[in-house]
């Protein structure tokens, strides 16, 4: 039986893309779930003139449009919650009529002072909102309520950026307060890294320099930048997906066993983890990451003839690269990742390789055996969910040969319907205040000094862009990467 829990969201940028398409979507899922009842509003903001049956119209049609049914009762009861109230986020004086809407709708369904704030708009809003939340008042004082604000990405565009937001946040709310979304923290296989390490003894008494060759990451996209180039153009694949979504899973994977699973003491580990990342020097950095942009092919244009693209970018739309960590369990073990638009396909898989057996013995020199394969443990993300653990066995014949095996776990399409899309996980963590799945302000912090040098050392130089073909994995300099050091991704097109 699901709690019911109690409070008003203030979307700002109620009507944009994020929105329409995601947060409203999740919230409804949340209340068929019976994580919101009667005792919750929404009030959604932007600057343009709306009254709420227009607006609470413009949520049924997000809720079609994400394949429930519109006209049912259910639909229509959720969007009565739903309210509309104009307000530029730059005009101070609007977040007094905010506050009387706000503590009217409170009074109105109970919700005991409990509030959400969801910045859902560009990122150079976030400092003067959190302010004038605070100066004018919006901020609950009562005693047990909650205050809660959530953060799109991008928080910053490097180091100096993002500590200069965090300060103007951190004027008005307290760490613990503040939820920094990353939609991939949401994702069911993401989650279960963790179950998967410490739940069990077979793994994670492996899980370390010892019997760890190497780990990869992929984040693999088949699409190009579609119609958000003039986003992207400013950001690349390196501030886009590197120093958020794989530096989050990176965290997961190489962070010591929690002393409990609490946001807390997860966290904790996660930076832990990530202090012990080796920030590379100059050299290093421009060895250990490559970059790439895709190029033309058949009717699809390369990326510098895009919509909004100028014709001489040279943003990266493709990074590899290779991370080490200063600590006693990852020692010598690398953390390769890449990712990438316009790849041969859409998915997210981490790949385990570990080291082969240090004796062969089936391998004796009139053996036509071939050598023994790594064992390998595949995390499948998306599309499907599950795990692979390649073995080695005997081949089922009257020799003595081996071949790797698979013993292969994948969520069946009936039961992954009911997992729930990371924004509805996230809101619902937002409701209860559970941290877990959100970045903290030093993990963020540690990810950009990460990238922030790789990126200071790309812009010493210029890129000979395009270098990569579109439905490829990527420029051959991501293969040189990983083979220079005797090794091969595992994830290869054919395969
Ligand atoms: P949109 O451009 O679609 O929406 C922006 C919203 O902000 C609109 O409601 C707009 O309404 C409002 N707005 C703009 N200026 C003001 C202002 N001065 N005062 C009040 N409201 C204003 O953006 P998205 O929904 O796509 O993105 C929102 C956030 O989510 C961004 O931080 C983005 O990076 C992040 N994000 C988005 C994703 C997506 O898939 N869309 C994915 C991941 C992150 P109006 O112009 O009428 O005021
Ligand atoms: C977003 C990036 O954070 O993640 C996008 O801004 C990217 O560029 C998206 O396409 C990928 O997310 P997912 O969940 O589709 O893998």
């Amino acid at each position: 039986m699901a709690t019911e829990r109690k409070a008003l969201f203030v979307f700002f940028g109620g009507t944009g893309d994020l929105a329409y398409r995601k947060l409203y979507p999740s919230l409804f899922n949340l209340y068929r779930k019976g994580n919101l009842r009667s005792h919750f509003a929404v009030i959604g903001t932007s600057r343009q003139a709306m009254d709420d049956d227009k607006f609470r119209e413009a949520v049924r049609k997000s809720l079609a449009d994400s394949g429930n049914r519109a006209d049912s009762k259910e639909a229509t009861d959720f969007s009565s919650h739903f309210y509309y109230q104009a307000h530029d986020v730059t005009n101070t004086a609007h977040y007094s009529v905010l506050k009387e809407a706000a503590d009217k709708l409170d009074k109105k369904y109970k919700l005991e002072g409990n509030r959400i704030f969801y910045l859902s708009m560009a990122p150079q809003f976030f400092g003067t909102i959190a302010q004038d939340l605070k100066s004018q008042g919006l901020m609950s004082t009562n005693k047990g309520a909650f205050n809660r604000l959530v953060i799109e990405k991008p928080f910053g565009r490097d180091y100096d950026s993002a500590k200069q937001l965090n300060d103007a946040l951190s004027k008005s709310f307290e760490e613990e307060q503040i939820f920094r979304i990353d939609h991939y923290l949401g994702k069911e296989m993401i989650q279960n890294i963790e179950a998967l390490r410490f739940g069990n003894t077979l793994v994670e008494s492996l899980w370390n320099n010892r019997y760890i060759d190497n780990i990869q990451v992929t984040l693999s996209e088949k699409l190009g930048v579609e119609e958000r180039a003039s986003y992207y153009d400013n950001s690349g694949a390196l501030r886009d997906m590197v120093q958020n979504h794989i530096m989050q899973i990176v965290s997961l994977l190489a962070m010591e066993q929690p002393v409990a699973f609490t946001d807390t003491d997860i966290r904790a580990e996660k930076v832990k983890a990530l202090r012990s990342l080796r920030v590379y020097n100059v050299a290093d950095a421009a060895t250990n990451f490559v970059r790439g942009q895709y190029g033309s092919i058949n009717d699809q244009p390369d990326y510098r003839h895009e919509d909004n693209v100028p014709e001489d970018s040279t943003t990266e739309t493709f990074v590899a690269g290779k991370l080490l960590f200063d600590n006693y369990r990852w020692s010598g073990t690398p953390f390769y990742v890449r990712t990438g638009k316009m790849l041969a396909d859409k998915f997210t898989r981490v790949d385990v390789v570990f080291k082969r057996p240090l004796v062969d013995i089936f391998a004796f020199p009139q053996s036509q055996n071939t050598p023994l394969a790594a064992n390998v443990l595949t995390i499948f993300v998306e599309p499907h969910a599950g795990f692979s653990l390649q073995l080695n066995a005997k081949t089922n014949d009257a020799g003595f040969s081996t071949e790797p095996i698979k013993l292969d776990y994948l969520v069946d399409a009936e039961k992954s319907k009911d997992t729930p899309e990371p924004y509805e996980r996230l809101l619902h963590d937002v409701l209860k205040g559970d941290g877990t799945n959100f970045s903290s302000w030093p993990e963020v912090s540690y990810a950009w000094k990460f990238v922030d040098q790789i990126r200071r050392v790309w812009d010493l130089q210029e890129p000979q862009f395009p270098n990569y073909t579109p439905h490829s994995m990527g420029p051959a300099a991501a293969e040189e990467l990983i083979q220079r050091d005797h090794r091969e991704w595992i994830y290869r097109l054919n395969k």
